[in-house]
């Protein structure tokens, strides 16, 4: 099967890795891919939004099933745009898709669902939104409805910070027309989970579950990132739990899509509260997670390429998934200023050493070729390196020791990534 990878990320390197190693595949492509990526699939100058020439190169290529990465496509209607070409893709319609590129549109969908989710209310005027933020007690989430890189949510202890963020978001329209409606949200307490599941839009096949690190700094201080690290299994979720949480807040918004004709296929991934109420939907993503997806392929033993393609196809097979019964820890190596500005073209040492093994990968997140053909840094996340132990442990220890030897300028990674669990575990 000739295999076209949408996306340049730590996730789609390790979506490639995984493909790499199914018998059905003849060909990868990727667009736009990464030097990592390129190691394993032809990578093509066709950048993930550009939706008409990706359509026009999976028809000149004869490409069997294209996979996308990222969410912004997904939003736009990809998947929409092949099928109408007759080309098949894997991931949820435009509509669908609004799970994530909504988030008004999200919680709208889980109260029909009955779905538990923080209290909300939603805003499309600022002076409104500053009105009720200054009557009610903090602390707050502010949430922009629209797609926004990562940038769109805010946790304020403050009247006054809640109200500034208003004024960003509404009235200067820091992040464009996704900030032109806002949520905002009761905050919650506890453990975040993320929970992923492969669908036909009806039945499910979950992935293992994993915990995300989204602030910058280690003991979770800073601003929030796209990720900084993950690990799985996650010993918030035992497997008794894993099924009731999926019975309450998985399965119910997919009927409920099914039901109101928009079905979801594809990957769908819930992000959690543990609260001591129970669990509490904070986001559905319409796609895999990353750094999640590095954390959690290599655990996988089973082939996820014929599942792609009959979900695809809009059924799903019968099928339970393999799992390594060993942890993994993923790391990731962000540039100097991250999540702020920064830098690019910066040369990488050490990755060299840290590949070749079967226990530590070294996955791309944001790198690029010179001129001279060393690999450079190309992004926020640049690098994004996971271990496998007996134990999470040993997988944490043996993630640092590769992530000690790669070296940038400027470059930071967090030093706690799985201390949380560990030390649940103890206790
Ligand atoms: P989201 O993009 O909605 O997942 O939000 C990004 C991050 O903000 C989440 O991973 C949480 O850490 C935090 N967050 C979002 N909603 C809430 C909430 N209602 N209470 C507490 N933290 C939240
Ligand atoms: N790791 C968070 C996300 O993929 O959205």
């Amino acid at each position: 099967m000739k295999v076209l990878l949408i996306g340049s990320g730590g996730r789609e390197h390790a979506l490639a890795w995984k493909l790499r190693q199914s018998p059905f595949l003849s060909k990868l492509y990727a667009a736009p891919g990464n030097a990592g990526i390129g190691d394993l699939a032809e990578c093509v100058p066709i950048g993930a939004e550009e939706i008409d020439r990706l359509i026009q190169f999976a028809r000149e290529k004869e490409i069997d099933l294209t996979l996308v990465g990222p969410e912004a496509p997904l939003v736009a209607g990809i998947v929409d745009g092949f099928q109408q070409e007759g080309l098949k893709i894997f991931g949820p319609s435009r509509t669908a898709a609004q799970i994530e590129g909504s988030k008004i549109f999200a919680k709208e969908l889980m109260v029909r669902a009955g779905v538990p989710t923080a209290e909300f209310k939603i805003f499309d005027k600022a002076a409104d939104a500053k009105h009720y933020l200054v009557e009610s007690e903090p602390p707050f989430v502010i949430k922009a409805d629209g797609l926004a890189a990562g940038k769109g949510v805010e946790v304020v202890d403050t009247c006054e910070e809640a109200v500034e963020v208003i004024t960003r978001f509404m009235e200067r329209e820091s992040l464009g027309a996704a900030g032109k409606r806002v949520l905002v949200e009761e905050r919650l307490e506890g453990e975040e989970v993320s929970v992923l599941v492969l669908t036909d839009g009806e039945n499910i096949i979950p992935l293992a579950g994993a915990q995300d690190h989204k602030r910058v700094f280690d003991k979770d201080r800073g601003p929030n990132t796209g990720g900084m690290g993950a690990y799985s299994p996650c010993p918030f979720l035992s497997n008794e739990d894993f099924n009731k949480v999926l019975d309450r807040t998985v399965r119910p918004v997919l009927a409920t899509l099914a039901r109101e004709g928009k079905p979801y296929r594809g990957v769908l991934y819930a992000g959690l509260m543990l609260t001591k109420n129970g669990p509490s939907v904070l986001e559905y993503n319409c796609r895999f997670g990353d750094p999640e997806t590095q954390a959690v392929l290599p655990r996988l033993k089973s082939d996820l390429l014929p599942i792609f393609l009959e979900i695809s196809a809009g059924r799903i097979p019968s099928t339970s998934l393999d799992w390594d019964e060993r942890s993994s820890v993923n790391v990731v190596l962000a540039s100097g200023g991250y999540p702020g500005a920064y830098s690019k073209g910066i040369p990488i040492s050490g990755l060299v050493e840290t590949g070749g093994r079967d226990d530590t990968f070294v996955f791309h997140a944001g790198t690029a070729r010179n001129e001279k053909g060393e690999v450079v840094t190309s992004g926020g996340r640049v690098l994004s390196v996971t271990a496998l132990g007996e134990t999470l442990k040993a997988a944490q220890e043996r993630v640092y020791q590769a992530v000690y030897q790669i070296r940038f300028e400027g470059a930071h990674f967090r030093r706690d990534i799985a201390r949380k669990a560990l030390e649940s575990v103890r206790s």
